[in-house]
């Protein structure tokens, strides 16, 4: 259709005037910190595989075993197809991990995030939603069809305000925020959310796909200190992430009571009407979870590395393996990052509509096999070449 390639022509060249024209880079990963980029090998801080699990022996040889003996695929949904004992498997480690009574993996986080809100709220339902929410969380409080109101990053009084503006209006009430944001790097101010949420009758609902295996001793952000309000644990009853990130393999989650995943199991169209994942896929996280439960120390380490980065470059501390620098447009932003490319790294440009206009920036995900004297090496480059102009020293400062 003529129409419809003049359309999609349009719409690029638009997005290549204003820098933010995206492209696929063939990129081939080698192991869980080096990646090979136009023909050159590049130290990569642009990858959420945070403890290299991904490429861990004991997940691999999990997934080649459940893959010769279950096959590639899983056939159809978990409702029609048959529940694979993997599943099981799974959801009860991620329980145990969570703290709560039960959980159901989902296709995706994506997947898991669309499915879980429009099973619980509807039309004549409240959401609040930080104003930086991933991507998906906003997916799903759009397909809710609820009243979505977003409160600024962060700001316990703004959300407060909306509740008592808004809540009386309707007859249930969502919260919901990113633990880990995922372009900040900055933890949701969880307890001061789960105080609001009982003093309002709202369920707090976390995306916590930075979170889990990395924080709060790799339990996730609901356990990190920021969500203790005086020593104890916020409670936060709807905890969603991901097993595509620390745990190195693919597939959303949500750890829930066991009447509220029973009813996900009924309700939540992603679930019902979407295949399992691949038995491989399944085996593979088993065995990364069981991994992170064995050592929290070694859960420990992106954090630390991206503390590390960030003090020497003389950025606010990290609470997250991901740091952050602002640089402001995005054309600065993708200048940087080839930069960083000529010195042998690879930090992808972050540009609108994933962040806010005017923030485009580098976004540096520290993973525990990231040698130290490359951090060092990277974090000298980045305050020389790219701290040194006015613009990114005030934004860093903020
Ligand atoms: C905060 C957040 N939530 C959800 C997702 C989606 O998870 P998945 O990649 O499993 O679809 C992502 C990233 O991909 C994320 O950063």
């Amino acid at each position: 259709m003529r129409s419809l390639d003049e359309f999609a022509t349009a719409k690029l060249a638009e997005l290549e005037r204003a820098n933010l024209r995206r492209r696929l880079v063939d990129t081939t990963r080698l192991d869980g910190i080096w990646v090979v980029r136009n023909g050159r090998p590049l130290l990569s801080f642009s990858c959420n595989d945070y403890l290299n699990l991904s490429q861990h022996p004991a997940v691999k040889a999990a997934a080649i075993e459940a893959l010769q003996r279950f096959g590639s695929g899983s056939g159809a949904s978990r409702l029609v197809t048959g529940n694979h004992p993997l599943f099981a498997a799974i959801e009860q480690r991620l329980a145990r991990l969570k703290q709560t009574e039960a959980a159901c993996v989902f296709g995706s986080g994506y997947l898991a995030n669309t499915g879980i809100i429009p099973a619980l709220i509807g039309e004549r339902d409240l959401m609040l939603i930080d104003e930086l929410s991933h991507a998906c969380l906003w997916a799903g409080a759009r397909l809710s069809r609820a009243t979505v109101v977003a409160f600024r990053h962060s700001d316990l009084g703004h959300a407060r305000v909306l509740l008592e503006q808004h809540r009386g209006r309707h007859a249930r009430a969502l919260i919901a925020t990113d633990g880990v944001f995922s372009m900040d790097g900055d933890l949701a101010p969880i307890a001061g959310l789960a105080a609001l949420a009982e003093r309002f009758d709202a369920w707090l609902m976390t995306d916590d796909a930075h979170g889990i295996g990395v924080v709060g001793d790799a339990r996730g952000s609901t356990f990190a200190a920021k969500a203790m309000a005086d020593g104890v644990r916020a409670q936060v009853p709807l905890q969603m992430g991901t097993l595509s990130k620390a745990i190195g393999a693919y597939g959303g989650y949500l750890c829930a009571s066991a009447c509220v995943i029973e009813l996900i199991h009924n309700r939540a169209r992603s679930f019902v009407y979407s295949t399992g994942l691949p038995p491989a896929v399944v085996a593979g996280a088993v065995a990364a979870l069981d991994l992170v439960a064995a050592d929290p120390a070694y859960a420990a380490l992106p954090l630390a590395k991206a503390r590390a980065f960030a003090r020497r470059v003389g950025l606010p501390e990290a609470e997250s393996p991901i740091v952050p620098l602002i640089v402001g447009n995005a054309e600065a932003a993708l200048q940087a990052s080839r930069m960083l490319e000529d010195e042998g790294f690879l930090a992808i440009a972050i540009r609108p509509p994933t962040v806010p206009a005017g923030t485009a920036r580098l976004r540096f995900a520290f993973t525990a096999l990231h040698p130290d004297d490359e951090i060092k090496r990277l974090a000298d480059i980045v305050r020389s070449r790219i701290l040194d102009q006015s613009q990114v020293r005030a934004d860093a400062a903020r």
